[in-house]
Order: C-alpha cells, then sequence, then structure tokens
C-alpha cells in the first residue's frame, strides 16, 4: 500500500486496484502540488463538512464516478447533487471493496460549504491490508482518545497540529500517548497563517514518548 500526503489534511492510499481519498481540499490549497483533475480515486472519505476538507469532493467524484463515504448528512447532500454516497454515523463501521472503516468521536464542529448543518465531525480508522489507520480529522484533544487505542492496535495516525481550529502541538502529544499508534504524521498545519507550527519540535515531543513521528512534506509518499 502507498499512502501519499497531498496536504493539509489530504491523504491519498492505494492499495492493489483500489485507490481512496481522504479530505480532498487540493483546489484553493496553497500546498498541494497536483491539481484535482489528477486525482483518479474511487472511494472519497470526509471527516466533516469545512471547506478545507469537503474541498474538490463533487468534482473528483464526478470525474471518477467515486463513491462518497462520510456521515449521513454529508452523504445526503452529496446524493443531492448527484453523486453516490454511502452515509455512515459515529461508531459505526463498514467493509468497503478497499478494506474497512470505522466513524470514530471528534470534537469539533461541521458544516456544508454552502453554511447548511452537517451533522457531527468524525475521525477515520481504517483496516487495510491488515495495517490500521486513524485519521483524526479535526478535534480537540478528547479523553476517549484512550479507548481508541486501547480497542485497536494503531500502526500510523495522522493528527493535526495547528492550533486554532483543532489540538495544537501539546494536545497532540498527548492524543498520541493516548492513541498508543507506533508513528504519528502530523497534519493540518502550515496551510494558512494562523495553523503555523514548528513540525521539528513536533516530532522531537513525539520522540522523547518513544514514539515514531514521520513529518511528510506535500507530495510526499510512504509504502508499507
Ligand atoms: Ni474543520
Ligand atoms: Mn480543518
Amino acid at each position: 500500500m502507498n499512502i501519499k500526503f497531498i496536504g493539509h489534511s489530504c491523504i491519498e492510499i492505494e492499495s492493489g486496484d483500489n485507490s481512496l481519498i481522504i479530505d480532498p481540499f487540493i483546489t484553493g490549497n496553497p500546498l498541494a502540488k497536483i491539481k484535482a483533475n489528477e486525482i483518479k480515486s474511487k472511494f472519497i472519505l470526509l471527516t466533516h463538512g469545512h471547506a478545507d476538507h469537503f474541498g474538490d469532493t463533487l468534482e473528483i467524484a464526478g470525474e471518477n464516478d467515486a463513491l462518497i463515504i462520510a456521515t449521513a448528512e454529508i452523504a445526503y447532500f452529496c446524493e443531492k447533487m448527484h453523486r453516490k454516497a454511502h452515509a455512515m454515523n459515529l461508531g459505526g463501521a463498514f467493509t468497503f471493496p478497499f478494506g474497512k472503516v470505522k466513524l470514530t468521536l471528534a470534537h469539533h464542529s461541521s458544516s456544508l460549504p454552502d453554511g447548511s448543518y452537517a451533522g457531527d465531525p468524525a475521525g477515520l480508522l481504517l483496516n487495510i491490508e491488515g495495517k490500521t489507520i486513524y485519521h483524526a480529522g479535526d478535534t480537540a484533544l478528547f479523553y476517549d482518545m484512550k479507548l481508541i487505542g486501547e480497542t485497536e492496535k494503531i500502526d500510523f495516525a495522522f493528527l493535526p497540529i495547528g492550533d486554532n481550529f483543532t489540538m495544537g502541538i501539546d494536545d497532540a502529544v498527548k492524543a498520541a500517548e493516548y492513541i498508543n499508534a507506533d508513528t504519528i504524521i502530523p497534519i493540518h498545519y502550515n496551510t494558512f497563517d494562523v495553523i503555523k507550527q514548528d513540525a521539528i519540535d513536533f516530532k522531537r515531543k513525539i520522540e522523547s514518548i518513544g514514539k515514531k513521528c514521520v513529518i511528510m512534506q506535500p507530495g510526499d509518499s510512504i509504502k508499507i
């Protein structure tokens, strides 16, 4: 499997013939090195409806006849826009052709780009090729992350560190402790001035609690 960091919270995963993209904010993302029309994903997974996550969802889904996997409110909105969608909700899991998706809690807010209500925000727990990947979405630190870490052996965790809208560095280090993942990858920082962070400082702090930290630059991939 190949995991590519597009920038901000956007991650693309290729597994065999399947490809999926999480939070495809590409157009207007100053960090993205590709264009939305270069994305060929067959599945689009969303953590919530904010524009810096929902991004190019409708365009990519339209171009690739992709299935949008999201909370019920977002999925129904996408269906209204004549896209294919699979509605889920917090705590629920479903097995798709690429693997299993479970929606976890996330403490944040959620609305669609047109301002309409988008239900609760979510985190994503993925089981693909025997690996467990956690994408926290946008969230504050919360103690139930400990429960997620206890029920799943997480290999890779993507945690927001940008502060202002989400956890900052110190809360994300605490989250890493609760989640107990082998490897932590910081996301949702440096895209805009208000979320500028020193990823090296985060890496140092993660290593001081005995975990691995991989800083991915936009366009970087890891093969696992
Ligand atoms: Ni958000
Ligand atoms: Mn965000």
